[in-house]
């Protein structure tokens, strides 16, 4: 009896391998002609381009990385492969406006794995999607200008106490990482408060090994730095979900007023459905990424504003008379408030300027939802999508003498639509424009009014890892602008 069940077990299995094999072959003999993708290369399994592209940014020209393939395939769409993903660079002003369109429902914001898996997102991501919309949703409320004008007097009193603290007793100071010191202790204050230095510099020290294995090859392997970032990034996750879930009993025991900072409105969100709140983790990574997508682009910007300040005497001087005017305005002690931030046009010019010869983020992904038709290309689904400033930041079409640093570029009407992108565009631009602006401002006001400065290093290089950064840290000479 045994023997008659199990041949007739295997007789079955018999067949049904027959069966898979004839389907998987009428799949293949049917398999359509591949639809025409886009032009491009994609270089080796796995990395693919990734190392080229690394190789330009190190030489401090990632905007080479794409010039040269539209000149090669196509200033419209072209194929490669980063950071393990195929992808499809949208270029040009044409290319921006279809990616930022809300109107495009062809494709979905994503993230490469190498910053997700460095951000620890959840796994379970398609479960949360909820959550992670709600949260999503509450964020332009916590950072639009309004609410933001009560934090202008905290950024004003942290500048100056930096300036006071490390930059005052020295005759040359080192701008790249005391302005990321900085940056990081605005952001701990704003979104999470704390001010506590013990912390900030641990943090720091934390943030600045998972934004180097950020834009990484995700190869797993000891010693990469992808795999850095993400063993760095399991421990801040463990210690953001101890201050999370510290600040929940802090707001049961009502010891904080609510709303204070960002984690404390993260946490009031809730599910009104189901009387729940938001998954910790997920708030652990959303401001985590908060803290990664803020402090680098931001110090980055301010120490590249420094540099072309050291650079171009004639811009400084117009950059110190606007905001002597605005000092001179002031009382005592009084501190910067909304109208005089709106009085910083031509700092905000030249900080443009800035951003667009020396971008903080090279631009952002997306995921092809459905299928289309792109420039006479098949756009399949499930590929990535990537838009770049490089393709109009220093295209002479869009910027005459593309390399020359000019802020009256942005004087009057300014650069045509899609062309100047430093933070996107559309539904998903960035959140935090108004948060930089501030920021931003602030700093150059202090910095502006204090000290006269100049480059240590003349031709110190410009790397990109992944935000322009010195490769010596921008080292200065300072002087008191005004002697005691
Ligand atoms: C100079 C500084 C900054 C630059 C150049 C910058 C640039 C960008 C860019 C290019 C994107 C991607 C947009 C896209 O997907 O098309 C982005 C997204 C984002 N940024 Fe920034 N950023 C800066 C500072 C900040 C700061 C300070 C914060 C937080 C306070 C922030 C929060 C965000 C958020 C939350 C997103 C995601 C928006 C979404 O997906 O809807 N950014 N940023
Ligand atoms: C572009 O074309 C030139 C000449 O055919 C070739 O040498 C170069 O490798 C190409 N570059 C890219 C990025 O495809």
């Amino acid at each position: 009896m045994d023997i008659f069940f199990s041949s007739l077990y295997l007789i079955q299995f018999v067949i049904l391998c027959i069966s898979l094999l004839l389907i998987i072959f009428s799949i293949y003999k049917r398999k359509s002609p591949s639809p025409k993708l886009p032009p491009g290369r994609r270089g080796w399994p796995i990395v693919g381009e990734t190392l080229e592209y690394v190789r330009a940014c190190k030489s401090g020209e990632p905007e080479k990385f794409i010039i040269d393939r539209m000149s090669n395939y196509s200033t419209e769409v072209f194929q490669t492969s980063l950071f393990g993903e195929n992808l499809l660079v949208f270029c040009g002003a044409s290319g921006n406006k279809f990616m930022f369109s809300s109107a495009n429902k062809h494709v979905t914001p994503w993230w490469p794995r190498s910053i997700s898996a460095a951000l620890n997102f959840p796994s379970d991501m398609a479960f949360l999607k909820d959550d992670i919309a709600k949260l999503r949703a509450m964020l332009p409320e916590f950072l639009k200008p309004e609410a933001l004008q009560r934090y202008i007097p905290i950024m004003d009193s942290m500048a100056k106490e930096h300036l006071e603290t490390s930059w005052s007793p020295y005759n040359e100071v080192m701008v790249f990482p005391l302005t990321k010191e900085y940056t990081i202790a605005v952001a701990c204050r704003v979104f999470i408060n704390i001010k506590d230095l013990e912390h900030i510099t641990r943090f720091s020290n934390l943030f600045s090994l998972i934004t180097k294995g950020i834009l990484s090859a995700p190869i797993k392997l000891p010693g990469t730095a992808f795999s850095h970032a993400v063993r760095e990034g399991k421990l801040l996750h463990e210690e953001f979900l101890g201050i999370i879930r510290d600040r929940k009993m802090e707001l049961l025991e009502k010891k904080v007023p609510a709303k204070e900072d960002l984690l404390s409105r993260m946490l009031l969100v809730t599910d009104h459905e189901n009387g729940r709140g938001m998954n910790e983790k997920l708030i652990a990574s959303q401001i985590i990424g908060f803290f990664i997508g803020s402090y680098i682009t931001t110090s980055s910007t301010i120490t590249s504003i420094l540099r072309y300040l050291a650079e171009f005497p004639n811009v400084y001087n117009k950059v110190l008379k606007e905001q002597m005017e605005i000092a001179k305005s002031k009382g005592p002690g009084e501190l910067l408030s909304w109208e005089d931030i709106k009085k910083m046009k031509y700092s905000w010019n030249v900080a443009c300027e800035a951003m667009r010869l020396a971008p903080p983020i090279q631009g952002a992904f997306r995921e092809v939802t459905t299928e289309f038709t792109y420039a006479g290309s098949t756009i399949p689904k499930g590929w990535k999508a990537y838009w770049t400033v490089a393709s109009t930041h220093k295209n002479p079409k869009y910027f005459p003498d593309p390399e020359k640093f000019d802020p009256s570029r942005f004087e009057g009407n300014g650069p045509a639509p899609y062309t100047f992108v430093p933070f996107g565009g559309g539904p998903h631009m960035c959140l935090g424009k108004e948060y930089s602006r501030l920021e931003i401002l602030t700093f150059i006001h202090n910095v502006v009014t204090k000290y006269k400065w100049e480059k240590v290093n003349a031709n110190e290089k410009i790397v990109f890892n992944p935000a322009p950064s010195p490769v010596n840290g921008l080292l200065v000479r300072i002087e008191p602008l005004i002697k005691n």
